[in-house]
């Protein structure tokens, strides 16, 4: 099972991913953690992504492309995998879909999330994450906060808040969206393989809901 996620910045990508992981088993990978750990640990590759990502920039596709790539032929992604945040631009997707093509796998479904931009943005300068690479758990301190301020209420870790997360880069990062990710909603409808959700407090929809139809979707489909 091939899971990907769409959406732009703080549609709750990563929210929907960490509970479908949980509910189906199939690992979340995202390429936004995987830059951010590797900021974290001053490699090389932090270097380059952190030049980009702190602009609210994309990073490369070669070097993006070449994780992925790499990722998906670990042991603990053959029998699935939910992916968060890649693709990102039709390049990235058609050297996905090569990949997967040489596996002779494919896409099952590609989550589209959408919610209005307003909403967006307080959503992302109240976010506060589990720096913890094992839990990674994402909280609001308004709309879902810890139950004590300031600690993951799963492992106890100090929660931080991402650097990219303040307004300007926000913005930034909605209009690179708006560029250079939009046009795979398109890519993916042609494919027969979009479901688009939306996500928002306006229609009383949250990240929750859409995992659990989803899982009750693909449990049917079996
Ligand atoms: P990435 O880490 O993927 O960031 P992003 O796309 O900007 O998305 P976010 O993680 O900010 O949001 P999300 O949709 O996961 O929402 P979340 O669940 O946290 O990428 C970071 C950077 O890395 C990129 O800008 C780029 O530079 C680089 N990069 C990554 N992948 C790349 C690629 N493939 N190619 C090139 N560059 C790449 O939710 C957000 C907030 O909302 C949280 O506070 C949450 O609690 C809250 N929330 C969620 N759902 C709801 C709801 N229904 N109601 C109320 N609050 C909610
Ligand atoms: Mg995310």
């Amino acid at each position: 099972m091939i899971i990907i996620m769409l959406g732009a910045p703080g549609t709750g990508k990563g929210t929907v991913a960490g509970l479908l992981e949980g509910k189906l088993g199939y690992k979340q990978v995202s390429t936004g953690d995987i830059f951010r750990k590797n900021i974290q640990e001053g490699t090389e590759l932090g270097k380059l992504a952190d030049s980009y990502i702190s602009k609210g920039n994309l990073v490369p596709d070669d070097v993006t492309i070449k994780i992925v790539q790499d990722r998906l032929n670990q042991p603990d992604v053959q029998n699935g995998i939910i992916l968060d945040g890649f693709p990102r631009t039709v390049a990235q997707a058609e050297a996905l879909d090569n990949i997967l093509a040489n596996k002779g796998k494919k896409i099952d479904m590609v989550l589209n999330l959408t919610t209005p931009e307003e909403e967006i943005i307080e959503r992302i300068v109240s976010r506060r994450v589990c720096p913890n690479p094992q839990c990674k758990t994402v909280y609001n301190v308004v709309m879902n906060p810890p139950k004590k301020e300031g600690i993951c209420d799963k492992c106890g870790n100090e929660l931080v808040q991402r650097k990219d997360d303040n307004e300007e880069t926000i913005k930034s990062r909605i209009a690179t969206y708006m560029e250079q990710t939009s046009p795979l909603v398109e890519y993916y409808k042609n494919q027969g393989v979009l479901r688009t959700e939306e996500v928002s407090q306006k229609i009383n929809r949250l990240g929750k809901d859409v995992a659990n139809d989803i899982e009750r979707d693909i449990k049917n489909q079996k």
